[in-house]
């Protein structure tokens, strides 16, 4: 008898226990904001918190959970959001990128559409027509861009160039293999490279400088097959770049890769221009004196861009939080707050120029030249799908191990079949 009330009367205290625990973690959840992203390094860290700072004071008693993953370009992050996705667990807002890497998201009804926003804040006239467009699926837009980077630059240190005796950076990618060789016999490194992502970001631009802005997006709009002569050609300049770089020794993310130039091992890097701030504030360099940075060889003139954009989860547990942190990414006072920090240009074109110096004030005023070619970025989510991607990665893993170049070009066709 005593024994029976007993197991019941823990029973009871048990599910009061849990009932309690579970107010308490709803409780917290109701103040907390928890935005995901690959934001861990220099620059972009400090361009995070100091948004994260602006939204704490927006809105008093709110908590700004940083659930950011460390991993250049999202190399971790994206996994793992994958799988909190597939199990309804979403952040109350994440990280991608403008373009067809939303697609996926869009079409599984993991976001919601965030158009009334856009009318609500009169974002329709503040952001570029073309960066709409790539925010727009089916009519209706689905994130908010925070901020507009460039792929296509060829980062150096001028004071290896003065020893070596290079006159100026290569502005082909055969100039540049005819300087590597001369840099090789000197004892150094041509091109510094990192993970596999940064080879694709390589092979990117090779693509873009050897095909030209059309024959790029020619590719993935299915106008130009792989395995065309004029592709293996550009395919095959991609190769003897790879074989003069440090791909077989490389390893760390890109921050590893540019110190290699910045120390003078290495000569040159490609990479985006999240490269900067990490130049300026972590190295503490300066654009044109003691770091420089060009359009990647064949690229002068195009803008491979990218744009790092904020979603609205379906199932997120605050959507009214989740909208006023899309709100902060939107708005002018965000932009001007995040983006001179992080390294990029504001996505709004009515930002202040003024903040934008060094570096950032020439990326700005190649973005606003409308005489700049503008293509989107493979690697960082433009122009291909997930899934297409995906197996672009996989296959490139195999092309840099195993070099067989036809094979490479005839998996990326077929599978550009197969993922649209
Ligand atoms: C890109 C992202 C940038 C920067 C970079 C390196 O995909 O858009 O903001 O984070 O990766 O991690």
């Amino acid at each position: 008898m005593w024994k029976g009330r007993l197991a019941i009367a823990s029973l009871l205290l048990v599910s009061l226990l849990a009932g309690l625990s579970m107010c308490a973690i709803r409780g917290a959840s109701n103040d907390q904001l928890e935005v995901y992203s690959w934001w861990t390094g220099p620059g972009e860290e400090e361009g995070l918190a100091a948004m994260a700072k602006a939204f704490e004071a927006a809105n008093p008693g709110v908590r700004f959970v940083n659930a950011a993953v460390s991993g250049g370009a999202g190399s971790n992050a994206k996994a793992i959001l994958a799988s909190r996705l597939l199990a309804n667990d979403p952040p109350d807002s994440y990280q991608r990128h403008a373009g067809l890497e939303l697609l996926d998201d869009v079409r599984s009804g993991k976001v919601h559409d965030v158009s009334d926003l856009y009318d609500e804040q009169g974002w329709r006239e503040v952001f570029p027509k073309g960066l709409l467009d790539n925010l727009t699926i089916d009519g209706k837009i689905y994130a908010v861009p925070v901020n507009i980077h460039r792929a296509n630059l060829l980062w150096y240190n001028p004071q290896t160039l003065r020893d070596l005796g290079i006159q100026e950076p290569p502005k082909n990618w055969a100039e540049f293999l005819a300087q590597a060789e001369a840099i090789q016999a000197k004892g150094k490194v041509a091109l510094a490279v990192g993970p596999e992502w940064t080879q694709k970001h390589l092979m990117e631009t090779v693509l873009l400088g050897e095909l030209g802005p059309n024959g790029y997006e020619s590719l993935f709009n299915g106008n130009l097959a792989w395995t065309t002569p004029q592709v293996s050609s550009a395919l095959d300049t991609f190769a003897k770049v790879l074989a003069v770089s440090d791909v077989k020794s490389a390893s760390g993310d890109w921050q590893p890769q540019i110190d290699r130039v910045v120390q003078g091992s290495a000569v040159y890097a490609v990479m985006g221009d999240w490269a900067s701030n990490y130049l300026e504030q972590t190295k503490k360099l300066r654009f044109g004196e003691t770091y420089g940075a060009v359009a990647s060889p064949g690229t002068d003139g195009v803008y491979d861009f990218l744009s790092d954009s904020f979603t609205l989860p379906t199932g997120a547990r605050r959507p009214d939080l989740s909208r006023k942190w899309l709100v902060e990414c939107g708005s002018a006072a965000g932009q001007n707050l995040f983006n001179p920090l992080k390294g990029s240009i504001p996505a709004r074109t009515d930002a202040d120029a003024a903040l934008y110096q060094g570096y950032l004030g020439w990326a700005l005023q190649q973005w606003r030249d409308p005489k700049t070619r503008i293509v989107g970025s493979l690697t960082h989510g433009v122009v291909a799908n997930n899934a297409y991607n995906a197996e672009i990665d996989s296959a490139l893993g195999l092309f840099v191990q195993h070099g067989d170049l036809g094979k490479f070009a005839r998996t990326v066709q077929q599978q550009f079949r197969e993922t649209q």
